[in-house]
């Protein structure tokens, strides 16, 4: 039993229905076998518990650990390359780097620095892009089970329109799935997400091995993109002849539902809005890759009318880094960008879609998403060093929703001075608390 005490913020309630940030300045979290079994003010849950060990966080800000609802393991080395739109980016630098994971050697190196950026970025859960070699994606779970985060992922699976080395067939992609599924589906923290790349690299034999999957493994998820960028929605068209629209490729197959996350979704029809909403499907709005593909401005507004829940993705390699906060800023700016169309966004909003959507898109809202009772101890805690700016601006926030606007403005990796899942802390850190 371990008492942590810690100026906390956190977004159980949704403020896009009228939820308002919660903040305690002097706060207790009791954590029992890495589940917080109390929460309350310091002062009276000590006098309740005075032998407990204490761990003092005053020194920083403590948030519910963040959560990814969209990142490719396979491309952390190549974060970075700008200028290019999304076809010709997947061309000349994505696919050629997917390739190399043919080679187990290399995967497990890639393995290692993946899951590292993501816990150095506070991330505490993330639903994966895989990859297309199926040993690659054994090698991406053995590494995220040694390093103990909460991870969903899945084999990605395409028989067409990519380079050969990456394609499969309808049985093989089934045969695979379940084969990695009974390996790691609900071991430890681990969790199978079904992921056909995209429509466009997709037959409708592969989607429907898809669906078989999802049918055949209880509990898994699926995960894929949808309406990314202009060019990619008109091909998918041209090779889905008798779809209504791009959301209906995978729908037609039984693929959008509940358990699913769709990624992007920046040219969207009223029509797919309709069906993601009254399917329940998430969206992964993923803004630093929208704008480094120039893909476009994310329609945020129209998924909140039509009730299509959305959280946040880093879209790592498209996407420039793993921080959250990073993408929660630039959630802001688009939304700022959009003028009268976008959906003016506050700090909570921000701490929300980073935190809570995400471990509801995921299925995963029993457990983690903010740090209330009942949930796991799966945080993160914001200490800058001595006098940055970050530290500065923490020092003179003028209230707890300043306060979190300057983390997400001014805060990055190295703010990030410990990570905890279920209560095992995993990035020690530069200072003890
Ligand atoms: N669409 C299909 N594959 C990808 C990918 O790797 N990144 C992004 N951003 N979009 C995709
Ligand atoms: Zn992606």
């Amino acid at each position: 039993m371990t008492l942590f005490r810690a100026r906390v913020l956190d977004a159980p309630d949704d403020p896009f229905a009228g939820g308002v940030l919660r903040s305690d300045e002097d706060a207790g979290l009791l954590v029992v076998d890495g589940t917080i079994r109390e929460r309350g003010d310091f002062t009276s849950l000590r006098a309740g518990h005075p032998g407990e060990e204490v761990v003092d966080l005053r020194a920083g800000v403590l948030l519910p650990g963040l959560v990814d609802t969209h990142v490719h393991y396979p491309q952390v080395r190549i974060i970075g390359a700008l200028g290019m739109p999304l076809l010709e980016w997947l061309e000349r630098c994505a696919l050629p780097e997917e390739c190399r994971l043919a080679d187990l050697g290399y995967a497990r190196a890639v393995a290692s620095e993946f899951v590292g950026g993501l816990v150095s970025a506070g991330t505490t859960t993330a639903l994966v892009f895989g990859s297309h070699f199926a040993p690659a994606v054994d090698a991406l779970f053995e590494e995220v089970a040694r390093v103990g985060l909460r991870v969903t992922a899945g084999l990605v699976v395409s028989d067409r329109g990519l380079p050969e080395p990456l394609l499969t067939d309808a049985d093989r992609a089934y045969d695979e799935a379940v084969a990695l599924a009974a390996r790691w589906h609900g071991v430890g923290r681990a969790r199978y997400a079904v992921t056909p790349r995209f429509s466009y690299s997709a037959s409708d034999e592969v989607l429907d091995a898809c669906a078989a999957v999802l049918t055949d493994v209880p509990g898994s998820r699926f995960t894929t993109h949808v309406n990314e960028n202009p060019a990619e929605v008109a091909a998918v068209t041209r090779l889905f002849v008798g779809a209504e629209h791009y959301v209906g490729t995978y729908d037609r197959h039984g693929l959008v539902g509940k358990s699913s996350v769709l990624a992007h979704n920046v040219h969207p029809t009223d029509g797919e809005l309709a069906v993601l909403g009254g399917r329940g499907a998430a969206v992964a709005h993923c803004p630093s890759s929208n704008s480094a593909l120039g893909s476009g401005l994310f329609p945020l507004r129209g998924h909140v009318d039509h009730g299509v829940r959305v959280a946040l993705g880093s879209d790592v390699g498209a996407g420039t880094g793993f921080s959250l906060f990073k993408e929660g800023l630039q959630a802001y700016f688009m939304q700022a960008l959009l003028g009268p169309e976008g959906l003016p966004l506050t700090a909570a909003h921000l701490l929300h879609l980073a935190t809570r959507s995400g471990a509801l898109a995921l299925g995963l809202g029993d457990e983690v998403g903010d740090l209330g009772a009942g949930r796991s101890f799966d945080a993160v805690w914001v200490r800058p060093l001595a006098d940055d700016p970050l530290d500065v601006g923490l020092r003179n926030a003028g209230s707890p929703d300043d306060a979190l606007a300057k983390i997400f403005a001014l805060g990055g990796d190295s703010d990030v001075a410990g990570v905890w899942v279920a209560g095992e802390r995993i990035k020690p850190g530069r200072r003890a608390p």
